[in-house]
């Protein structure tokens, strides 16, 4: 659905059909979308700015359309994800890269991911500052258990590591009928509530904000304010 909002080509009539199921509940999605794709590319240049050279990406989706690797165009990057339909796919995206590789990952388990694939494409993973990129997960896991991943990857990660992470607002709460397609699983959470989930990673003093205001390249777009974003770092031992 996003691959297809960002006018993408690697999508299925299936996933058309359910976009614009979902705007019809909604609006348009195409906007909201475009933006936070531009925070992505914002906060992973932000971080190649400061010498990160290689990327963990969780819950990655489709790896095109302005994704990690085509924006830190020097870096290695790993793209993880649950599904293995996304997978499959990312994987025949990135079959003639020697850059970026897809591989399973269960972003609230490490361990998860396969150590050949790590050490590949994310060097020095535990022990040179990296990379993580979170995007689009928070929403689907609760409180502790968001809690207790992003501290399992402060700990896992070097000292001098940043972390790009967003999640929903409470926008959905004004549409209940987009809402429901959500599934209940589906978390929105208040900025004030994302803040302490954080634990030990320091956010910027870009602060948490809504993802067309961080760090914009021009005038922030208007668009309804569906997620926040925030670049944390992890801080020396
Ligand atoms: C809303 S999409 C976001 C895709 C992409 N990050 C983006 O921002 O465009 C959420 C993705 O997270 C994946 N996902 C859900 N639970 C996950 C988990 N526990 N670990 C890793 N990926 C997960 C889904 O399969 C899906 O591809």
């Amino acid at each position: 659905m996003i691959d297809f909002w960002l006018g993408g080509q690697h999508h299925f009539p299936v996933d058309v059909a359910a976009a614009n199921a979902f705007e019809q509940a909604y609006g348009p999605c195409a906007p909201v979308f475009r933006e936070l794709r531009a925070f992505l590319g914002r906060a992973v240049r932000a971080m190649a700015a400061q010498g990160v050279d290689g990327f963990l990406v969780f819950g990655a989706g489709v790896p095109t359309m302005g994704n990690v690797h085509e924006v830190a165009t020097d870096a290695t990057v790993l793209y993880t994800d649950v599904d293995p339909v996304t997978i499959r796919l990312g994987q025949s995206i990135l079959a003639g890269s020697d850059r970026a590789g897809y591989g399973f990952g269960d972003a609230t388990d490490i361990g998860t991911v396969d150590p050949a694939q790590l050490h590949r494409f994310v060097p020095g993973w535990g022990r040179r500052p990296v990379g993580v990129v979170f995007l689009g997960l928070a929403a689907f896991l609760d409180d502790a258990t968001l809690t207790r991943t992003l501290d399992e990857l402060y700990a896992a990660a070097a000292p001098g590591s940043l972390l790009a992470v967003d999640f929903d607002t409470e926008e959905l709460a004004g549409h209940p009928q987009a809402l429901a397609m959500m599934g209940p699983q589906f978390r929105m959470r208040p900025p004030a509530a994302f803040a302490p989930l954080l634990g030990r990673w320091a956010p910027t003093a870009d602060g948490i904000v809504p993802v067309a205001e961080w760090r914009p390249d021009g005038p922030p777009a208007r668009v309804p304010d569906a997620f926040h974003g925030v670049l944390a770092t992890r801080a020396g031992d």
